[in-house]
Parts: C-alpha cells; sequence; structure tokens
C-alpha cells in the first residue's frame, strides 16, 4: 500500500446536533486523512462522536444536525459542494454496515439473489441473460464466505454476519470503494466478532477497499487495521499508525485508554488502569482542550486554548500542548523519537 495515496481528506470537520439544551458540537474541527486501500480503525468512548464522523463522511446528516464548518476532499472535490444526484453517486459508493442490524437496510421480502441481481442490472449498460446473472452473484456470494445455497434464502433467514457480508456484497456491486463498518454499542459476541475481523481483511485483501471500522473494541480493532484513529468528546486526540499509537501512544487519553484495557494491558504485574472522571456533556464541553479536567498533565494553557493537531513524527499526528510550544515552564515539551 502506498501512505501517500490519499482517498479521503477530512479538513476541520465539524457536526453541530441542535438540541433542546443547546447546540452539541458532536465532531469538533476534525482533521485527517484516509489513504485508499488501508483499514482505519476509529476507537473511543461511546458518545465521543464515531458514528456522527462515519455519517458525516457520507453527507448523511440531516436536519436538525448540520455540518457545520469543514471539507470532505474525495477525487480531488470537496463533497460538501455535490448537488443531490452527485451525491447519490457518492453514497452508492460507499457501502456502509452497521454491526448486527443489516437487517433495516435489505428488504425483508425479497430473497438475497433477487437484491443481488437488482444491484447488477442497475449498474448494467447492457441486459444480460439470467444465466450470467446467476454465474456472477454465485461466484460473489461465495468469496465473501456464504455458501451459494443461502441465495434462495430471505434476509431473516441468515445469521448476522451472513447479513453483513450480503450488503457488503451490494456494495461491492455498486463498486464501493470505502466500506464504513460502524459497531453497535452492544457488542456482538467475541467469537462472531474476530471472525468479521477476518473477514473484513479477507475483503480489503480481495478487493482493494478501503474500509473504515469504528469499534470500542480496542484489541481487536488492533489486529484489524492498519492505523488508528482516537476520538474523545468530538475531538480528533491521535492518529497514526497501529504500531505508532500502540507502542508509542502520545496522547494522556489515548495512554489511559490503552491501560484501561485488560488484553494489551504491559505487563502482568501493572494494575489495570482506570481512567479518572466521566466524559464531558457536550453541550456544555469543557474549554480549550476537552480531556484537560482528566487529563494528568494538564497546564493551564490546556483550560484555555485548544492545541493544534500536530504531527509529532512522520505520520503520526497528536493534539496535545506537550508536544508543541507552550508557555508553561515547568513542564517541558516532549521530544518524541522516530
Ligand atoms: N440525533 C441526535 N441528536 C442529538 N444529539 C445526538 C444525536 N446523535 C448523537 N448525538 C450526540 O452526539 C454525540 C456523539 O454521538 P455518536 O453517536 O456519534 O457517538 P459514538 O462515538 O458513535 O457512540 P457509541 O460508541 O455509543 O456508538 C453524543 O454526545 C450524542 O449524545
Ligand atoms: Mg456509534
Amino acid at each position: 500500500m502506498n501512505d501517500k495515496d490519499v482517498f479521503i481528506q477530512v479538513r476541520d470537520l465539524t457536526v453541530t446536533y441542535h438540541t433542546r439544551l443547546g447546540p452539541v458540537r458532536a465532531v469538533n474541527h476534525v482533521t485527517f486523512d484516509v489513504y485508499r486501500g488501508e483499514i482505519l480503525g476509529l476507537v473511543g468512548e461511546s458518545g465521543c462522536g464515531k458514528s456522527t464522523l462515519g455519517k458525516a463522511l457520507m453527507r448523511m446528516i440531516f436536519k436538525p444536525a448540520e455540518i457545520s464548518s469543514g471539507q470532505i476532499v474525495f477525487n480531488g472535490e470537496d463533497i460538501m459542494t455535490y448537488d443531490q444526484k452527485r451525491l447519490r453517486d457518492f453514497r452508492g459508493r460507499v457501502a456502509s454496515m452497521i454491526f448486527q442490524d443489516p437487517m433495516t437496510s435489505l428488504n425483508p421480502v425479497q430473497r438475497v439473489d433477487e437484491h443481488l441481481m437488482e444491484a447488477i442490472e442497475v449498474h448494467a449498460q447492457t441486459k444480460q441473460s439470467k444465466g450470467s446473472l446467476i454465474e456472477q452473484i454465485t461466484a460473489l456470494i461465495e468469496r465473501l464466505g456464504i455458501q451459494s445455497r443461502r441465495l434462495s434464502d430471505y434476509p431473516h433467514q441468515l445469521s448476522g454476519g451472513m447479513r453483513q457480508r450480503v450488503m457488503v456484497g451490494l456494495g461491492l456491486i455498486n463498486n464501493a470503494n470505502l466500506i464504513i463498518a460502524d459497531e453497535a454499542t452492544t457488542s456482538l459476541d467475541v467469537i462472531v466478532e474476530a471472525k468479521l475481523v477476518d473477514q473484513l481483511r479477507e475483503i480489503r485483501d480481495q478487493y482493494g477497499v478501503t474500509i473504515l471500522a469504528i469499534t470500542h473494541n480496542i484489541a481487536l480493532v488492533a489486529e484489524l487495521a492498519d492505523r488508528l484513529a482516537v476520538m474523545y468528546a468530538g475531538q480528533m486526540v491521535e492518529i497514526g499508525s497501529v504500531y505508532q499509537v500502540f507502542d508509542q501512544p502520545l496522547h494522556p487519553y489515548t495512554q489511559g485508554l490503552l491501560r484501561s484495557v485488560p488484553s494489551i494491558k504491559l505487563s502482568d504485574d501493572e494494575e489495570l488502569y482506570k481512567m479518572a472522571g466521566e466524559p464531558p456533556n457536550l453541550t456544555h464541553p469543557p474549554s480549550g482542550c476537552r480531556f484537560h479536567p482528566r487529563c494528568p498533565h494538564a497546564m493551564t494553557i490546556c483550560s484555555q486554548k485548544d492545541p493544534d493537531l500536530l504531527e509529532a513524527a512522520p505520520g503520526h499526528f497528536v493534539h496535545c500542548w506537550l508536544y508543541q510550544d507552550h508557555p508553561d515552564k515547568e513542564t517541558p515539551t516532549i521530544e518524541v523519537k522516530e
């Protein structure tokens, strides 16, 4: 994979929900790139804005919510400027699946083969014979690890994992080049989830698609993803290769998060860490860096001014004052070894 091959550029993206209690900036000035063909894991506590960010990438943010600032650049064009027609086409190229619940996106009275054939026919330039259609969907479904006899099943007869793969199949027929896999809050059991990881990897390897994998499960995403993005309270606090983020987590939030995951505890004699405090209420977020009230290293500047996202080492970005010039003479700026 060529790391320089940028697929989607997200710049200064802000998404605001207008609620009775006031505006909630669930995604707050977020900037990052998605590389072509990568699996980018997106992690962070419940309510930090992961799903909102995923939806915003498809411009699936509807009133009373809005994308209140920023650009999402795809093929050199800002999708914020797309009209409805181009937007439909763009969304067709994104296969989005919510782990656990693809039932809502499949037609309950249509069999699997009907779903798939219909999708091929919509895209075909010329009319194809039934035989050729059946051949194509059989090959596709088998590549996705589903036995072809399942083609005559209705969606409710399939397992959750199979339904997700059918969704992926539909996306692939649409030439989807981005799959957004958003795990629902209550997670699947560990074995099913681990199987999904393998399948997502296979799909990426076979079809060269780009995958944004949104999950709570950091240990799992470590196995799945090439890069990891960490969100806290609507902000992107750190992003880098899985190796960089696990080996040298820079943001104090990431450091706490990793130390609180049982399976990636650094050594046996290390106590599992419980991060102090709670994530903020986003109707009244803390000033400056949103993590500062929970941060063991907070300085005066942290409550006053939000830091920039800084590239601390090549490809390793962090949103924290500790790594950039700050006025606190007591705390030295941290140099990051490459
Ligand atoms: N429709 C909505 N109206 C108002 N606020 C919303 C709405 N949807 C989400 N929010 C708020 O936006 C913030 C981010 O929500 P989001 O669902 O994106 O988080 P998440 O990281 O996906 O959480 P989870 O891990 O639980 O799925 C939360 O504070 C949530 O309360
Ligand atoms: Mg979510």
